[in-house]
């Protein structure tokens, strides 16, 4: 658990870093009721295996993908954003840190709670493709169906896939060239709630200049641990919000904490 003087350090490190880039992953949105993958309540432990996000079998099998998934992905898309999405907006918007988001979530929660700049390394659910005509709809448009499980299909009869990266499939070219250019920008490197076992993504902090602070938070040990400057197995919700109160208290004149 991060102490006061903890948190004392770490609003030094933010308020000294203009360019800060996140990688976050699905610890980052437990606290908004969405599962992460690998943790003992994780979607791979309980739900379901891997090999429902792998590509070949969504082709052959989508009803097995939508029976499974389609539940949670309605419930996905009504999720709301955390304090720590909250937070993290709020580095950009009231202490004008230029913020960079690279998430391999794929719920959108960062842009709900203000977040401008994020890259969704591995695809998003608010959007469909169609697997025969290549036509785009919103996932909002079938929630319904979704609840259901039953298999979302475009008036063409194809089979829509949601624009999220599957096993097997190619990364968003863009967005991942885009998150190596901010990580080699920055000066603050957070990685919060990702067990960094899933590459490419996971290799995207070593593209960190040398000394470029990095901050791990994630409540279990990561593969990246032993690299980082400073490690904490917290909350991201709980943390995040007391380092910026921190912040708040040390910009005011007089203070002396936080120094
Ligand atoms: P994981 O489930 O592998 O890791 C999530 C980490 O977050 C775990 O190590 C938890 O300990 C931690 N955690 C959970 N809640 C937390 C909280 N409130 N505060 C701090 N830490 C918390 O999820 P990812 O690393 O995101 O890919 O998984 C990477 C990729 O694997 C996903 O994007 C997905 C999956 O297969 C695709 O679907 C392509």
């Amino acid at each position: 658990m991060a102490t006061e003087h903890d948190i004392n350090k770490l609003a030094a490190l933010f308020a000294g870093a203009r360019r800060i880039t996140c990688l976050s992953g699905a610890g980052m949105s437990t606290e908004s009721g969405i599962p992460d993958y690998r943790s003992s309540k994780g979607l791979y432990n309980t739900l379901t295996s891997e090999q429902v996000f792998d590509i070949a079998r969504f082709r052959r099998k989508p009803e097995l993908f939508y029976s499974v998934i389609g539940p949670l992905y309605l419930s996905i898309l009504k999720a709301q954003p955390n304090a720590g999405h909250v937070a993290l907006a709020q580095l950009a918007d009231r202490f004008g840190k230029e913020l960079v988001i690279a998430t391999q979530n794929i719920d959108g929660l960062h842009q709900k709670a203000g977040s401008r700049v994020v890259h969704e390394v591995h695809g998003t659910m608010d959007t469909l493709s169609c697997q025969d005509c290549g036509s785009q709809a919103l996932a909002k448009s079938f929630l319904n169906e979704l609840g259901k499980g039953e298999v979302l299909r475009h008036r063409c009869g194809g089979v829509f896939k949601p624009d999220i990266t599957f096993f097997g499939e190619q990364l968003p070219a863009a967005a991942f060239s885009a998150s190596l250019d901010a990580m080699a920008d920055a000066d603050l490197v957070l990685v919060l709630g990702t067990s960094l076992q899933v590459y490419p993504a996971a290799s995207l902090p070593d593209a960190r200049r040398d000394g470029c602070p990095l901050l791990i938070v994630n409540r279990t040990p990561t593969a990246m641990d032993d690299k980082a400057d400073m490690v904490f197995h917290d909350s991201i919700g709980e943390l995040l919000p007391q380092v910026l109160a921190q912040m708040d208290h040390g910009a005011q004149p007089g203070s002396q904490r936080g120094q």
